[in-house]
């Protein structure tokens, strides 16, 4: 088989960037080592900034997502019993966010992938990627029992973080960078509706809270929990009243509980590789960064590396701009590195660290004070919340 762009991993990243691709007349073939089911089975964040709406609209898969997706344009900071709203849009200028689950975005894809005829190889095992240094790589699979090989002109590795394009790429050439906290995040999907009309973060000395929404109809609520913690210590009523102690009373007052349709842990981590490509090979979205999920960054993030890959394989295979090639990390990068200072900066803003005394207790009350009280530091929260600018390819 030959291709213009293998792209390893049919994750958000993956599904995104091929049918971009697609559109533009510039072949790709999918590699993904799960099943479809599987794919749809994960449940992650829900947050997108205006850059990924306006993505889906290009690569033609925005029409369930215009009807669904509900426009936010607000948030909340809960602490110190008060909570104090971000008005995203009036600081921005204009600037929301959209609520639509990752889940329904990599639905949508799948789908318009099925449509379009292009090839998807799901449940492929032992995917290796070669000569990437070459200007004639390949990658080698096994698929239904059948040894596969793919030639192709570049390889996008968007296959998140235990995927095997950042780990083809020899030591020497990366540099990696990264912070482990020492907590995790319990998630629960409930039928109930969600307790206030935007999400609501909130800092309490027990730990933090969220509390985020997929519908009207149902919730997605996350917990800081200790690391050594398993989900089978938390049954549904401890999580509810866990919850409830967590969050100002009067929102505490309104919660309406339900049986859990999916509870999970996560755990959080910063991580970034420098730089993002080797070679003819990209790294796309998880596969060369995380952010812990306190800013909404991780699909986010995702979507602009895919943009800008795709901006410039437009021109290479367009125009024979192969000089653009070089363009691809730098502008990521930058671009990656200020999310992560933000997912760094709300996460060390709002959650209790096992170290937390009371000077960095007073310090971060008195964080959260100054940027709610402020045009400053609303602007500064809203900004990065809504997503930076992308930046052009040139
Ligand atoms: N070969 C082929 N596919 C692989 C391999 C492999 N060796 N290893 C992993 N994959 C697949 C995974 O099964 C997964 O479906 O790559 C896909 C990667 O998808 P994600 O982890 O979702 O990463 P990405 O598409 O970059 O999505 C961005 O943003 O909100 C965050 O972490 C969240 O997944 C989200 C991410
Ligand atoms: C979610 O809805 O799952 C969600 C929302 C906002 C976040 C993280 C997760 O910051």
């Amino acid at each position: 088989m030959r291709t213009n762009v293998a792209i390893i991993g049919a994750g958000p990243s993956g599904l995104l960037l091929g049918q971009l691709l697609h559109k533009a007349g510039i072949s790709n073939v999918i590699i993904e080592r799960q099943s479809a089911t599987y794919v749809l089975g994960r449940i992650r964040a829900g947050v997108l900034e205006q850059g990924l709406v306006d993505l889906m609209h290009e690569a033609g898969v925005a029409e369930r997502m215009d009807r669904e997706g509900i426009v936010h344009e607000g948030v909340e900071l809960a602490f110190a019993g008060r909570r104090e709203r971000i008005d995203l849009k009036t600081l921005t200028g204009g600037d929301t966010v959209m609520v639509y689950g990752q889940t329904e975005v990599t639905r949508d894809l799948m789908v318009a992938r099925r449509d379009s005829g292009a090839p998807a190889f799901y449940e492929a095992s032992d995917v290796q990627l070669h000569d990437l240094k070459s200007d004639a790589p390949y990658v080698t699979f096994t698929h239904n029992g059948e040894q596969l090989r793919l030639d192709c002109d570049y390889v996008a590795g968007c296959d998140g973080f235990h995927g095997v394009s950042r780990k083809t790429i020899p030591s020497y050439a990366l540099e990696i960078f990264e912070r482990v906290y020492p907590f995790g995040w319990l998630g629960l999907l409930s039928d109930t509706p969600p307790v206030h009309e935007e999400l609501i973060y909130a800092n309490h000395e027990r730990g933090f809270a969220l509390c985020s929404m997929r519908s009207t109809t149902r919730s997605r609520y996350y917990l800081q929990i200790g690391l050594d913690e398993h989900v089978k210590d938390w049954s549904d009523e401890r999580f509810w009243k866990e919850l409830k102690c967590r969050l100002p009373e009067d929102i505490a007052a309104q919660l309406v509980t339900g049986p859990s349709l999916e509870k999970s842990i996560a755990p959080l981590r910063s991580f970034v590789t420098e730089p993002m490509q080797y070679g003819r090979l990209f790294l796309v979205g998880d596969a060369a960064h995380i952010v812990p999920p306190t800013g909404a960054k991780g699909l986010n993030l995702a979507a602009s590396d895919v943009s800008t890959l795709y901006r410039i394989l437009c021109k290479v295979f367009q125009e024979g701009r192969h000089d653009l090639v070089s363009r691809y990390s730098p502008i990521c990068l930058r671009r990656v590195w200020k999310a992560e200072r933000f997912s760094w900066w709300m996460t060390s803003l709002l959650h209790r660290f096992p170290d937390t005394d009371g000077f960095s207790q007073r310090i971060q009350q008195s964080e959260l004070e100054y940027y709610t009280s402020t045009v400053a530091g609303l602007t500064s929260i809203a900004e990065n919340y809504v997503g930076l600018p992308y930046e052009p390819i040139e």
